[in-house]
């Protein structure tokens, strides 16, 4: 992991400018964010091995899908009850929580949910919402973790929808999208090579996405102030009117 720096100013903007526009006549919020390098190459090949290891069981991912999704669920899933499964979990859902950015933007309770998905050619997952409880709790937001290089598949791109269209994630191994579970979304069909990801659910302190963006927002402005000026009457403010919309708004 290369975030052991605390999170700085610079990567709360580098996440702000990711942001997909969000058109002026709704503010319902489309805001997500990519965390690069989550995984270092040599972890990400460790973990590649073990899920092409004669040990990894895969299941039909249509086991794990919501009524109305199961018909558009065309993956493979490693086991859940194996223990590779479970210590790779583990290890993913440590790195995240261990994100600045993550922690800043998502305001995780809990991580849950993780599977580890692979798509050969004509697998994919057509267009559906995630459920908003699962066992591990309720989804807020979701992400998807890459875990190979665009260039070894075609297809399969993870498709976000927003009122101003569609737009098509394929990120560089290790690296991760968050956005709002409230999304439709879908995953191309994969047309050759295959196609492996870690995807996951977090539960929010802050249930609603605008307000999360919000505050967000408030945080990232606070964060530069502090920087520019220290601890200033306009910080604390801010700092005020952070902490207070948390204490309405959060669970
Ligand atoms: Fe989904």
């Amino acid at each position: 992991m290369t975030h052991g720096h605390s999170w700085q100013v610079a990567e709360a903007t580098v996440a702000r400018m990711q942001l997909a526009p969000v058109p002026l006549i709704t503010f319902a919020s489309t805001m997500r964010f990519q965390l690069d390098a989550l995984l270092d190459p040599q972890g990400l090949d460790n973990l590649l091995e073990d899920l092409l290891s004669a040990q990894a069981e895969w299941r039909p991912g249509q086991e794990s899908a919501g009524w109305h999704a199961r018909g558009v669920k065309h993956n493979r899933q490693l086991d859940r009850g194996s223990p590779l499964h479970q210590r790779l979990a583990a290890r993913v859902i440590a790195t995240l929580e261990a994100h600045p950015l993550l922690q800043a933007a998502a305001l995780p309770v809990r991580i849950h949910g993780l599977l580890f998905s692979r798509c050969g050619p004509g697998e994919g997952y057509g267009r559906h919402v995630d459920n908003a409880f699962m066992a591990g709790g309720r989804a807020d937001v979701s992400f998807t973790l890459f875990l190979q290089d665009p260039s070894a598949y075609s297809g399969g791109g993870l498709m976000l929808e927003s009122p101003a269209g569609e737009e098509e994630v394929r990120l560089a191994a290790g690296s991760a999208i968050v956005y709002p579970s409230t999304l439709l979304h879908r995953v191309a069909p994969v047309t050759g090579g295959e196609r492996f990801v870690a995807v996951g659910w977090i539960q929010s302190r802050v249930r609603d996405a605008d307000q999360r963006e919000l505050l967000f927002d408030l945080d990232t402005a606070r964060r530069q102030l502090f920087q520019r000026e220290g601890k200033s009457e306009a910080f604390d403010l801010i700092s005020r009117s952070y902490s207070n919309l948390l204490r309405r708004w959060g669970d």
